[in-house]
């Protein structure tokens, strides 16, 4: 069974769709630890509540980014996950961690990429006026929110949204997704080609 590494920052509600999917048997992970970067995070208790195991690293303990990264890779990997996965994980992971990583690292961003990169990414569409919008869950590399396309869901923008309502609409459907992406990701049901990611199964 693949085994993965959830990296967190603060709700986790991603992470708890990853544990109840696991749980459901619809998800054939083994979900060997769940990181976050702020000690905080409310996720951490969830994870520990569901016996999984939680450590954080403060990012602020460290002199610069990559003493951080080069500590988080360290405690990644004494997991030897095949898959890290990123469910709302605050920092920007880049140059040798992505090295180390490479290929094995993916994250759920809430937009339909590549429109609205970046934070806010609800508000941001709701501003511009766009008619849908949604998740993405894609391969991480060395940009912000450019890694190859694995999975998107499409949320429409209702009359009467508010920046809230259409952001909790949009977790809704990542909820949904991103189980379903890395379960494929873990049944090896997508092979990579260049920028495109095809799927043997839906
Ligand atoms: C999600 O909206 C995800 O798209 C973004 O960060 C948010 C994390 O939410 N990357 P949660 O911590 O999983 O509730």
């Amino acid at each position: 069974m693949k085994k993965i590494v959830i990296l967190i920052s603060g709700r986790g509600s991603n992470m708890e769709a990853l544990i109840a999917a696991r749980d459901a048997g619809q998800l054939p992970v083994d979900i060997a630890a769940v990181i976050s970067n702020r000690p905080d995070a409310m996720g951490l208790e969830t994870a520990a509540r569901a016996g999984i195991t939680a450590h954080f690293i403060d990012h602020k303990a460290f002199a610069g980014r990559e003493a951080f990264d080069a500590a988080l890779a360290e405690c990644i990997d004494s997991f030897a996950p095949d898959l890290v996965v990123l469910a709302g994980f605050m920092r920007i992971l880049k140059g040798e961690f992505l090295r180390v990583f490479a290929n094995r690292v993916v994250n759920i961003h809430p937009s339909l990429l590549p429109a609205f990169p970046g934070l806010e990414s609800w508000k941001q569409a709701l501003d511009y006026g766009v008619k849908f919008t949604g998740c993405t869950v894609h391969f991480v590399d060395q940009g912000v929110d450019t890694g190859p396309i694995i999975a998107q869901q499409t949320v429409p923008v209702l009359t009467g949204d508010t920046a809230e309502t259409l952001h909790q609409r949009i977790q809704q459907a990542e909820w949904e997704l991103y189980p379903k992406a890395v379960g494929a990701l873990a049944r090896g049901a997508v092979r990579t080609q260049g920028r495109q990611t095809i799927w043997k199964e839906k």
